[in-house]
């Protein structure tokens, strides 16, 4: 077993264990992935001041994310086929979140459904990502269903009415469970603690979907699902409804614009997520580290404004707390986790960013992440 040290570690371990077509569907961005790279070296352009002799005993990372309390603001993203990277994964990663202290996100493109989420982690509040289909009967039964599961807050993606291309996906003919020919037979061969898992389980399609729409027996792969039942209408109107019919913490996630931060506010949202959707939606989009600084500026004032995209270290999550973030989300590192190592790996990856995140902010001698500001910042060294 090799020494995990960081989340690059985990990710070259999940890239041995999980089947190719669900590895490089988390590891992967749209078109040219020019937004998905930058996502991540955009973070490294930002510089930190080294200061010294401060007294840095006493640290805390502790804060809140929309008013809830965190051992640190990082929050658990919500990934779409989570439990085809480990067997049920979405109930690994939701309790590993859970012990740890900070906020899970369930997709609705899950594998495990809110009720298997709720059902095996003692129904702890966790969050639910909603994507609005056609049939509005059945998001109307997502937010009781998410109700029913205790959960604390809904996000709700706006940046995925049509899906941007991932040629990986489509040359593995990406679907869950796996078609089974012999290309892909050949490579789970390989992978065989990843079968033993999936042979384990009976949660290996789509839960929170099949059965809970008519006529939705088969998924079939995942882009001609998208294309044909996430509604390309959805609009701001839709907003104000699903916060009616909510009622409760609402969440918008894909914001890179400062028009469309407003609009967000005027939605009456509680938060909202600077997102590229991890480079995976408009390859060519600005990297999400560089569009928070305007949009904290114009509504930071007004709404939580929280960011994803390209963390994969405590440093990223401190540049990007430095920037405005009141709280950011992990999605590949803790999924690299989780592939590598089950619940033990996102655990693993949540306390490698823990540390890196409480050592690095000591070394530019603060103490407290809720006083982080740009003054920790190298001058002419990150965006404005
Ligand atoms: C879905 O959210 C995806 O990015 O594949």
């Amino acid at each position: 077993m090799p020494v995990i040290t960081n989340i690059e570690d985990l990710r070259v371990l999940a890239k041995k264990r999980v089947p190719r077509m669900f590895y490089d569907y988390a590891d992967s961005g749209s078109w040219t992935e020019g937004t998905y790279r930058a996502n991540e070296s955009d973070f490294q352009r930002i510089k930190l001041r080294q200061r010294v002799a401060i007294n840095m005993d006493n640290r805390t990372t502790a804060s809140t994310m929309i008013g809830q309390p965190v051992t640190m603001p990082v929050a658990l993203a919500p990934v779409g086929l989570t439990g085809m990277q480990h067997a049920d994964g979405e109930i690994l990663a939701a309790r590993a979140a859970k012990e740890f202290g900070v906020p899970f996100t369930l997709s609705t493109m899950s594998i495990c459904s809110l009720e298997d989420v709720a059902e095996n982690t003692g129904r702890h509040p966790f969050w639910f990502q909603v994507y609005v289909i056609r049939d509005r009967g059945f998001i109307e039964r997502l937010i009781e269903r998410a109700r029913a599961a205790n959960c604390s807050a809904l996000v709700l993606t706006l940046d995925l009415q049509i899906i941007g291309q991932r040629h990986k996906d489509l040359k593995n003919g990406l679907s869950a469970p796996p078609k089974m020919t012999l290309a892909n037979i050949l490579n789970m061969m390989s992978k065989p603690r990843w079968g033993l898992g999936m042979l384990g389980t009976e949660r290996r399609g789509f839960r929170n979907i099949i059965g809970h729409v008519s006529g939705i027996e088969d998924m079939g792969s995942l882009s001609q699902w998208t294309a044909s039942q996430f509604d390309p209408t959805l609009n701001w109107n839709d907003v104000e409804w699903i916060k009616k019919r909510w009622g409760g913490k609402l969440i918008l996630k894909g914001i890179q614009d400062v028009e469309d931060a407003r609009l967000a506010v005027s939605a009456g949202a509680d938060a909202l997520i600077v997102s590229n959707h991890g480079g995976r939606q408009l390859d060519g989009a600005e990297s999400s580290i560089r569009a928070l600084p305007p949009i904290v500026d114009a509504v930071g004032k007004q709404i939580e404004v929280h960011m994803d995209g390209g963390i994969r270290s405590g440093q990223d999550v401190l540049k990007a707390k430095a920037l405005g973030a009141h709280g950011v989300y992990v999605g590949r590192s803790y999924i690299y986790g989780l592939g590598a190592m089950g619940q033990a790996g996102v655990t693993k990856s949540l306390e490698i960013i823990h540390k890196e995140l409480d050592t690095t902010m000591a070394l530019c001698g603060r103490t407290d992440i809720n006083t982080i500001d740009k003054s920790i910042l190298l001058p002419g060294h990150y965006p404005t």
